[in-house]
């Protein structure tokens, strides 16, 4: 797999094993407080249980961000306005980007995606929906700045990055992405960016930790994966999830529980877990009004207008990038 810069996205060794999951799971493993980045959720499985995941009567996000595109599209259109090159930060498979195309008369849509089949499949979707719209699918990390494709050199940006994905970043990685963002789409682009709102505690578990078992299922799929692409023999169902509120932080986090005292293998490497022992496998960070605003303008983003679902569940901001300027 490559870029559109030529880079290689993932490296395998001979063994066909991606060297950068191997590489964090044997790390976060070794940890005193074991870790496993979220990011590694996102195999097929885990990818179709996310997307159930979001047709759960508790996960409130996707509804609520829905909604609000639905019922403010015509606000957003009037500051956006038409002519626009929509760069969309991970390619959506969901009703959310149609919803947006539909309401601001773009000129060209790309979307950005790590997963080129998910991304491809995403993007001819797209093009099907929208027959006179040029889309260009770029294969990139958009972690890093990203080169845009030569046709929309010229055009004005909306970056759109939906789902309150920068939650699932601490503030350090959410700062510097949004200031790649900024970098990939230039001076005088618009970002449209869904947060989730700090709400009651109870609320936002139970939006982790569903009553059908969807998200426990998400979690522990991580363990799957592991088994099958790491060569593990970890005991899946040894382990229960759980869903914390990590006040301090304003955060969700996923941790899976060792049922009982276990010693497993991965990839050669022996580990130990004393029961009770938990893998921090995710964080979702939770915003309020101002701390929203403040993460955008501390990576250059100037907000501008931000809209909230009928029941305060959920943001969408407008922001601007701004010349970078020493303040006092
Ligand atoms: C993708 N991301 C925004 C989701 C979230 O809400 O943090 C991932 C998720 N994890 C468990 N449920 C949903």
């Amino acid at each position: 797999m490559t870029t559109n810069t030529g880079l290689k996205l993932v490296e395998r060794d001979s063994a066909g094993v991606d060297r950068a999951f191997r590489a964090d799971v044997l790390a976060g493993l070794a940890e005193p407080q074991k870790a496993i980045p979220a990011r590694w959720f996102y195999d097929d499985a885990g990818s179709q249980l996310f997307e159930d995941i979001t047709q759960q009567p508790e996960y409130y996000p996707t509804r609520a961000e829905t909604e609000i595109l639905t019922e403010r599209a015509g606000a957003m259109a009037d500051l956006i306005g038409p002519g626009r090159a929509v760069v969309e930060f991970g390619s959506g498979s969901s009703v959310k980007t149609p919803l947006l195309l539909s309401a601001i008369a773009p000129s060209a849509y790309v979307p950005l995606d790590i997963a080129g089949d998910f991304l491809r499949a995403a993007a001819a979707d797209l093009a099907a929906k929208f027959p006179g719209l040029p889309v260009y699918p770029v294969e990139a990390d958009f972690m890093r700045r990203v080169e845009l494709p030569g046709a929309v050199a010229d055009l004005p940006k909306l970056g759109f990055f939906p789902g309150s994905t920068i939650g699932n970043m601490i503030a350090r990685t959410a700062t510097d992405l949004l200031r790649s963002m900024r970098e990939t789409l230039g001076e005088g682009a618009l970002l449209l960016i869904g947060m989730d709102l700090v709400k009651d505690e109870a609320l936002l578990k139970a939006a982790y930790d569903d009553a059908a078992g969807v998200t426990a299922a998400f979690n522990r799929n991580l363990l799957t994966r592991i088994n099958r692409e790491l060569a593990g023999d970890i005991p899946v169902d040894q382990f229960r999830h759980e869903a914390r509120w990590n006040d301090t932080f304003a955060r969700i986090e996923m941790h899976l529980i060792a049922a009982a005292d276990m010693t497993f293998t991965i990839s050669g490497q022996r580990f130990t877990l004393r029961s009770g022992e938990s893998i921090h496998t995710e964080n979702s960070h939770k915003f309020t009004r101002r701390s929203a605003q403040m993460l955008l303008a501390s990576a250059g983003w100037e907000p501008r207008a931000r809209w909230a679902d009928s029941a305060g569940q959920f943001l969408l901001l407008l922001a601007e990038a701004c010349p970078p300027r020493s303040a006092p």
